[in-house]
């Protein structure tokens, strides 16, 4: 658990992505289930969505708003019973916007078995008390994984910012 005061999280210090990283874990219950028990698509992507609001909140002290998220595959099912884990990291931050890869692993404990059903990137924007868009801290990658996703993500936003613009 990391120890942030308010002050740290008030101002634009750059920061690393393992200090906003999120591991959220969750139970597949019956009500989380098709009929065939396997997890419904839609409460995997609410899971999703929690686990990278909550990294990019933390990165930037701030409330924040689903921009937008990238295609999303449903690799394999994860089953009722299973575990969910989720792993979510900022990969990328703009003037006001952070992108977040979030990972979902299906595990089953009776095995010990641990797959990996889907990886999805995000975008997220920071909002002041007004609702508008705020600037966010600086992100400095560290790991060899941190800076291929960091060099990579210029060419996802401008896919996404093209998608927007044609869809409007
Ligand atoms: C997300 C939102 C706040 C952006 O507002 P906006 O008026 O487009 O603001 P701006 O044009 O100033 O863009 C703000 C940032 O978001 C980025 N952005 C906006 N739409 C985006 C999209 N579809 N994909 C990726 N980035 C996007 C911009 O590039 C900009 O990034 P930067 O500051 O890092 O350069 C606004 O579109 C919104 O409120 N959308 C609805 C959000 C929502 O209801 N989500 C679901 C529940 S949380």
């Amino acid at each position: 658990m990391h120890d942030i005061s308010k002050e740290y999280i008030d101002n634009l210090t750059a920061k690393t992505p393992a200090i906003s990283a999120v591991e959220m874990t969750e139970l597949v219950l019956p009500n989380d289930t098709n009929l065939l028990g396997n997890l419904l698509g839609g409460r995997l992507m609410h899971w999703i969505d929690i686990a990278g609001a909550i990294a990019a909140s933390r990165h930037s002290g701030r409330v924040v708003a689903t921009a937008s998220i990238d295609s999303l595959d449903f690799r394999h099912p994860a089953r009722m019973g299973e575990l969910v884990i989720l792993r979510a990291r900022l990969t990328w931050v703009g003037r006001t916007s952070m992108e977040v890869t979030v990972k979902a692993y299906a595990e089953n404990t009776k095995t010990g078995s641990v797959i990996m059903t889907n990886k999805a990137y995000m975008t997220f924007v920071a909002l002041d008390e007004e609702g508008k868009p705020t600037p966010v801290p600086p992100l400095i990658p560290e790991t060899e994984d941190e800076k291929k996703d960091f060099a990579e993500a210029e060419a996802r936003r401008n896919e996404r910012l093209k998608r927007k613009s044609f869809n409007l």
